[in-house]
């Protein structure tokens, strides 16, 4: 750990901590810079913004990660922070409701906004870097800021009644087995918060009490009487399936982890000197960035303002929606110090950042959204099975004593009580309140918080992942807040990213497209919204769009000529109608034509009628590739409705091709052509091969063959250490007729042990490519592979091959 002391700042300095610091963000107005998100209509309304998730923010941080290359992990955590967390911004109610064009009715006047301010000005390594104020569009800008700024909305929506019915009320389940189809809505029963009441955690909410009296913000900006929600938003949330975190707090752990500062608590203090004597001078800046900081808050607030002496630990919350969530809904409008996704967010930032500098030592390039995606994921996690969302609960009792957190929070709470206006003086007594917020803390976490252990995490999740071009064809008839969240569900299960699938979604109308390809799922959220949807042509037109998707996949074969693509993604796909799909003749035809030319692509059909009947003829498997789906306009049931299809999806293997056929299969052979593939530890990667590549070959009489697969022994295995492993594939299609009736050739390379604690030294994969630094890289080689129409006849080829496909390892 690095330590750098602080050098204690001249008196007059300190005192001028309002307005010295240059930042934007740290200044008690909405910063210019993010104020659009404020002013444009379209952008202040959140449902045009993509949903908070996890992989949409890792998908951000790429996009500038990728476009200023030159910035390690501490100075990208550093400028994310300074650029787009500003906490705190609420709304206020002009007098009389007069709106001026010159005034946003928005600043930045909750709580978190002095917590904020002293890290951006005090704690954080000093920035010096700026962004281009174009390197994100900007709604993706606002989507940023949301997900790391932590305030709460206490304005009225009129949807209170609601409250009581959100999606994962995490924190009140006892006995979790993780997540299943039927965990999607659930209904908060009141003996759930009978028993939770007892715990003197949660206040009795009573969803009949729809509104509420207080006053604005917790500040005491105004004595004026406005109506406030009893179930406010909470802001800064973003949502992971180990429970909704406030990233701005996982974020600043990392910043002031990777450059750790010990701060003499002086200059921390404003205008007056301290009021408390008896704490530690300085604080570790890690701790009031994450843990210390919203203790410290709950301590000062609680403690003047409801004169506790036992300080609450914990608001439960939930989504409003199962799919695509935008709307964090707390389930208490008092006692919002220290809510749910803040511990979570203040555990995980505090975990990354203790651990941050060790692991840049055994990964010295990894970049700050490799650490996230390694941290949030099911297995493996950050260089360190330990390192994982899922072992939330174990890390804060391994990292963390009760003496350090009390110490720390004593301290900073003595320096944040001169920041932050309060409607009462604490004149004694501090350490206990501290105290009493750090067992509840203990004792919440153990207990109450019950996110998906990891032995669940690793047991539900897949040990693959997919790397699939996925086209949806739509209808225009579903609404959009009917068919968008099963279109987000597979979005996100999919993992369209940089490093995974993409999705291209076209119109059923003609098959034009609606929003082009991509494998970022920001800009598919921000390009495909309710006015895109509205605007796209009505009317299913399954000759038309057929015709010029198959047109479509055609052109793209032969782009991958031009490009000498040899493989690596698989391709789906999907019709996705609310009604019928009238079938003609001339429709069987360019089905029949996909079928022969575009052999790798699977195309399924989902309807709300059944139509399996009609459709049988026009897909390769008949039981499989017909579904009937049933949506609705409030979003639930989703994964029931469409794991099917997403199961489908994920047993069609990656592709591996000879790129001269293109689709008129009239090409050359394939020669000796490469390519790179990854695979992680304990995961699998599945290909396929078209009989349409190998059909007619035949041993040479003089070649190697040291696997060949056959009918009676169609599995074989071998292990790639030793560097190099060689498949033959001659006469896999003797007995069969043709191409569209000989089974394709399935192979997949794996590595069969997963990361344990300890045991990775360095992981050094750095290349373009590597989603992680542990990422082992192969070389695939096809040799000699054919070209072979779905009509052609395995006994019309005169071809005489070797075709073969070589794998090898290697030892980075
Ligand atoms: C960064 O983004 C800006 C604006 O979008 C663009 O002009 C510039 O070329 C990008 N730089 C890199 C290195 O990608
Ligand atoms: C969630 O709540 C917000 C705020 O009231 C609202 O705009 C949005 O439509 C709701 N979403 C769903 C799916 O109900
Ligand atoms: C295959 O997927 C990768 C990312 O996973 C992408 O970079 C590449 O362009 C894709 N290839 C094709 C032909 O779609
Ligand atoms: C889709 O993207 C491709 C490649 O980037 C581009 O050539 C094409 O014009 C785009 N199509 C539309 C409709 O935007
Ligand atoms: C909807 O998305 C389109 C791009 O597809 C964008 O031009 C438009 O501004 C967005 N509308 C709103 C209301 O955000
Ligand atoms: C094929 O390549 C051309 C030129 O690069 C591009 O405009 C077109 O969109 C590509 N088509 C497909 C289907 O990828
Ligand atoms: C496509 O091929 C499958 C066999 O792979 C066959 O069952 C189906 O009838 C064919 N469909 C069309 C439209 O040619
Ligand atoms: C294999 O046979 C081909 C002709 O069938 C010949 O050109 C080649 O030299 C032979 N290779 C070896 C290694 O014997």
């Amino acid at each position: 750990m690095i330590r750098i002391k602080m050098i204690w700042l001249p008196i007059f300095l300190v005192a001028a901590v309002g307005c010295v610091g240059g930042q934007e963000t740290a200044q008690t107005r909405v910063a210019s810079s993010l104020s659009e998100c404020y002013s444009n209509p379209n952008l202040l309304n959140r449902n045009n913004l993509p949903p908070v998730t996890m992989p949409v923010l890792i998908d951000l941080i790429r996009k500038i990660e990728d476009n200023t290359t030159t910035l390690n992990l501490r100075e990208m955590s550093t400028l994310l922070l300074h650029t787009f967390r500003q906490d705190g911004i609420q709304y206020h109610q002009p007098e009389n409701s007069v709106t001026s064009a010159n005034v946003l009715p928005f600043a930045p006047t909750f709580h978190s906004f002095h917590r904020n301010r002293l890290l951006l000005t005090r704690l954080l390594p000093e920035n010096r870097l700026t962004l281009s104020a174009d390197t994100l569009p900007p709604v993706l800008k606002c989507t940023l800021h949301h997900m790391l700024s932590t305030t709460v909305d206490t304005r009225v929506r009129g949807d209170e009644n609601g409250c009581s019915q959100l999606s994962q009320y995490r924190a009140l389940r006892t006995a979790r087995s993780g997540r299943s189809i039927s965990d999607d809505v659930e209904i908060l029963k009141p003996s759930d918060l009978l028993s939770a009441n007892k715990n003197g955690k949660m206040r009795q909410y009573d969803p009949n009490n729809d509104v509420e009296y207080g006053n604005v913000g917790a500040g005491a900006m105004s004595e004026r009487q406005v109506a406030e929600s009893t179930c406010p938003l909470l802001g800064g949330v973003v949502d992971t399936a180990w429970g909704a975190v406030s990233a701005g707090n996982v974020i600043a752990g990392i910043a002031t982890g990777a450059q750790i500062q010990v701060v003499n608590i002086l200059q921390l203090v404003r205008d007056a000197s301290l009021n408390y004597r008896n704490v530690q001078q300085t604080v570790t800046s890690l701790f009031p960035a994450t843990l210390a900081g919203d203790l410290a808050e709950a301590v000062l607030i609680q403690g003047t303002e409801r004169g506790s002496t036992s300080i609450a630990i914990g608001t439960a919350g939930g989504w409003n929606s199962t799919q695509a969530r935008r709307h964090f809904i707390l389930q208490n409008r008092v006692n919002v110090e220290m809510t749910d996704p803040e511990i979570r967010g203040g555990i995980d930032g505090f975990v990354l950042g203790r651990n941050v500098v060790a692991q840049l030592g055994v990964a010295s390039n990894m970049k700050l959204s490799q650490l996230l995606d390694m941290y949030y994921s099911p297995r493996n996690g950050a260089l360190d099975p330990n390192l994982r969302a899922c072992n939330r609960r174990e890390s804060l009792n391994n990292f963390v004593t009760n003496d350090q957190l009390v110490s720390e929070t004593n301290a900073f709470a003595a320096a944040l009580d001169t920041n932050m206006p309060l409607r009462g003086t604490i004149i004694g007594g501090l350490d206990q309140l501290v105290t009493s917020a750090v067992t509840n803390l203990r004792s919440y976490t153990n207990d109450v918080l019950n996110d998906l252990n990891c032995d669940a995490s690793q047991s539900q999740s897949n040990n693959f992942r997919l790397k699939t071009n996925l086209y949806i064809v739509l209808d225009a008839s579903w609404q959009y807040q009917t068919v968008m969240p099963a279109i987000a569900y597979l979005v996100d299960s999919i993992e369209v990213s940089k490093f995974g699938s993409s999705i291209t979604l076209l119109s059923a109308f003609d098959g034009s497209i609606v929003v082009n390809t991509t494998y970022s799922p920001a800009d598919f959220y921000a390009e495909y919204n309710a006015s895109r949807h509205a605007t796209m042509m009505a009317g299913v037109n399954f000759e038309t769009s057929l015709t010029n998707i198959k047109l479509m996949m055609q052109q793209s074969l032969v782009n991958e000529t031009t490009r000498n693509y040899i493989g690596g993604n698989s391709s789906v796909l999907l019709y996705l109608i609310n009604g019928n799909l009238p079938v003609t003749d001339r429709v069987w035809e360019q089905a029949n034509e996909i079928n022969n030319t575009i052999p790798d692509l699977r195309v399924l059909y989902a309807t709300t009628t059944n139509q399996f009947d009609s459709l049988w003829p026009f897909v390769r498997d008949m039981y499989r590739d017909i579904f009937t789906i049933s949506l609705n306009s409030v979003g639930t049931g989703v994964d029931t409705a469409m794991a099917p299809i997403l199961q489908r999806i994920q047993s069609v293997g990656r592709r591996i091709v000879n790129p001269t056929c293109g689709f008129l299969f009239n090409g050359g052979t394939s020669g000796a052509r490469s390519f790179d593939d990854y695979v992680e530890p304990g995961y699998v990667n599945y290909y396929r091969i078209s009989p349409n590549y190998f059909l007619g070959t035949r041993r040479r009489d003089n070649s190697t063959v040291l696997i060949e697969g056959s009918e009676n022994n169609p599995i074989t295995c071998q292990a790639l250490n030793s560097g190099n492993v060689e498949i033959g594939m001659q006469y896999l299609c003797d007995g069969w007729d043709n191409a569209n009736s000989c089974p394709p050739f399935y192979m997949s390379v794996e590595s069969d042990t997963g990361l344990t604690a300890g045991s990775l030294s360095s992981a050094a994969c750095t290349d373009a490519n590597c989603r992680f630094p542990y990422n082992i890289r192969y070389s695939i080689q096809v040799d000699e592979l054919g070209c072979f129409n779905g009509a052609s006849s395995v006994t019309a080829s005169f071809l005489v091959l070797l075709t073969a496909l070589y794998l090898t390892l290697y030892g980075s």
